[in-house]
């Protein structure tokens, strides 16, 4: 960071002096607005879109969030007076919406959403209740965009604050559908990975399956034979499984408010002008993209935090001897896990040799904490993060906390609990600085070994300092990047980044018509040959009988 300011000022002198020929001071270029929605989600999503927001606004744009009524703790937020806020009405209550968020942290803390089964199933099930049940948590996401849609209200309020583009979440397929209502261009934010069949589907992202493993498969890119099988039949399966979602869902939606009829829903996702993943090659497998898929770190990545360490922390810190301090948080679901496994935690944590810093929002009383453990409601994990006596993590594998712990060089256990944070402790296993652990089958032994291990073995901290130098290298901090990328595509809009492959049709996009031409006109002409050969054979065959029934008559004539 002292670097880059430093470069800075340095220019900025040089700039003034009027030595160079720069942009001095205030940037010239034109300012935009922009409307965010993230869906009506309310936790880690809605976050990392704040942070890119922010970049928005550190270049001076200006940015309104669009907030469903049942969740509008955002505006009373510290940071709230940097946006604007359109609020449509949900047909929800707080109530019956935090009722949903618990639900889902239920069903991942007993394990039932953490297999790929348990999520197809709840994925299945929410598809198939659709309407009859409102308030299931796969079925939040269709009942907000139904709400927002119908909302005359708050899309007239939306329309008078003529804006330049919509920013959303990839996770909803409602962006497209407001999008197109409103007429305005819009930009896609993916909250968590890189989806082969998704982006394939979507945006015609090369996808293959000998070395690009789908997620929640728990595979590498190198994969055995029978791997590579079940990648291959896995990919077709979600790529069904997906056009099916977005059809029963949004294109009722879509229907519902006459929205671009007789254009498929998949198709208007397909149109966004950019599509920003909050990943990065220091913890994806390398693989292509396209001009118009830009990965870019997790949004919280380099920015500071404005809360100090509280001085209890700081002296926690400080006061722990050589072995130092572990840092553990399995963020807010953790309230919900069962009271054995959290006692399991405890007891692992209270047998290693290092301090533990535990971030529980919970009630801890019952608890067999560790007289080297140190239990928090909150701390400001980075600044935490940071400090020099603190040698490793242990957290669920969220994509955030994974990226800030690579940012700091720490080696990392991970006790992945749902969605994406299989996938990532995969890869950050693969990179050689974490150890992965399963919370329905570990126990204290484990937890105390592989914790050991991070923080004993050399190879971990190393790895992890290689690859916190690599995601250090980048010129712009991931936030300031999202943000240049979006107001790159508002000035100039993304058509000269969108491949032709979107325009194409199934048949034209895997060759099938070229396969079905070339194999016609190898048919025809072989038929061809064959037909002039035969047609040749006969010709030369009735000449040579004629040559020969000629020469017998000669004969005959002879004698
Ligand atoms: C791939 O995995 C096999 C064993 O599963 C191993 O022998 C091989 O070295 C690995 N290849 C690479 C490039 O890591
Ligand atoms: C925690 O739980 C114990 C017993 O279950 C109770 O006595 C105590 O008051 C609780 N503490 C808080 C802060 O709720
Ligand atoms: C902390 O607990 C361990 C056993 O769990 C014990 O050996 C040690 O003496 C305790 N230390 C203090 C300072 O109480």
């Amino acid at each position: 960071m002292m670097d880059r300011h430093g470069c800075a000022l340095l220019l900025l002198g040089l700039c003034c002096t009027g030595l160079i020929v720069c942009q001095c001071g205030e940037d010239s270029r034109p300012k935009f607005k922009f409307l965010v929605y993230t869906g009506g989600e309310d936790g880690s999503h809605h976050m990392q879109t704040i942070n890119v927001a922010k970049g928005l606004i550190r270049q001076g744009h200006s940015v309104t969030f669009l907030l469903s009524s049942s969740c509008t703790k955002w505006l009373h937020e510290g940071d709230a007076y940097l946006f604007n806020f359109i609020v449509y009405r949900s047909s929800l209550t707080t109530e019956e919406r935090e009722a949903i968020s618990e639900e889902f942290s239920v069903g991942v803390m007993t394990g039932e959403l953490g297999s790929l089964a348990g999520f197809m199933k709840a994925t299945l099930r929410g598809m198939i209740d659709g309407n009859r049940r409102r308030n299931r948590p796969l079925n939040l996401l269709l009942n907000e965009c139904d709400d927002l849609l119908g909302d005359a209200e708050a899309m007239h309020a939306i329309r008078e604050g003529q804006f330049d583009m919509l920013i959303g979440d990839d996770m909803t397929g409602c962006n497209p559908l407001l999008a197109n209502k409103l007429d305005i261009p819009f930009v896609l934010y993916g909250c968590t990975a890189v989806k082969p069949t998704k982006l394939q589907l979507l945006y015609g992202l090369p996808n293959h399956p000998a070395y690009i493993p789908e997620r929640q498969l728990g595979l590498t890119d190198n994969m055995t034979l029978l791997q590579r099988s079940t990648n291959t039949l896995m990919s077709l399966l979600y790529g069904g499984l997906y056009s099916l979602h977005m059809w029963w869902g949004f294109s009722a939606l879509q229907d519902k408010h006459g929205i671009a009829p007789n254009t498929p829903t998949l198709e208007l996702m397909g149109r966004a002008e950019l599509w920003i993943i909050s990943n990065d090659f220091v913890l994806e497998f390398p693989r292509p993209l396209q001009p118009n898929v830009i990965l870019v770190a997790h949004s919280s990545i380099g920015i500071s935090e404005d809360r100090e360490v509280p001085e209890d922390q700081l002296e926690f810190l400080e006061g722990s001897d050589d072995a130092g301090v572990i840092l553990f948080s399995l963020g807010t679901h953790v309230i919900n896990m069962e009271v054995a496994r959290a006692e399991m935690l405890a007891r692992g944590l209270a047998m290693l040799p290092h301090r533990v810093l535990w971030h529980f929002p919970g009630n801890t009383s019952q608890l067999p904490i560790g007289n080297n453990t140190k239990v928090v409601e909150w701390m400001p994990m980075k600044k935490i993060m940071a400090h020099s006596k603190v040698k490793a993590v242990l957290c669920h594998g969220g994509s955030g906390l994974l990226h800030e712990a690579i940012w700091f060089g720490l080696p990392f256990v991970g006790i992945p609990l749902f969605g994406d944070q299989f996938d990532n402790m995969v890869r950050a296993v693969h990179k050689g600085f974490a150890i992965s652990l399963d919370l329905f089958d570990m126990t204290e032994d484990t937890l105390y070994h592989a914790v050991t291990r991070v923080t004993r073995e050399p190879s971990f901290r190393e790895n992890a300092r290689k690859t916190s130098a690599i995601l250090r290298d980048d010129f712009l901090i991931p936030t300031d990047k999202a943000a240049y990328w979006i107001a790159h595509v508002t000035r100039f809009g993304g058509k000269h980044l969108r491949p032709k492959v979107l325009d194409l049709n199934f048949v034209q996009r895997n060759l099938l018509d070229v396969y079905a031409f070339l194999l016609t006109a190898g048919f025809l002409s072989v038929w061809l040959g064959i037909w002039a050969c035969r047609k040749a054979g006969r010709l030369l065959a009735l000449s040579c009988s004629k040559l020969v029934s000629g020469t017998r008559n000669d004969d005959r004539k002879n004698k």
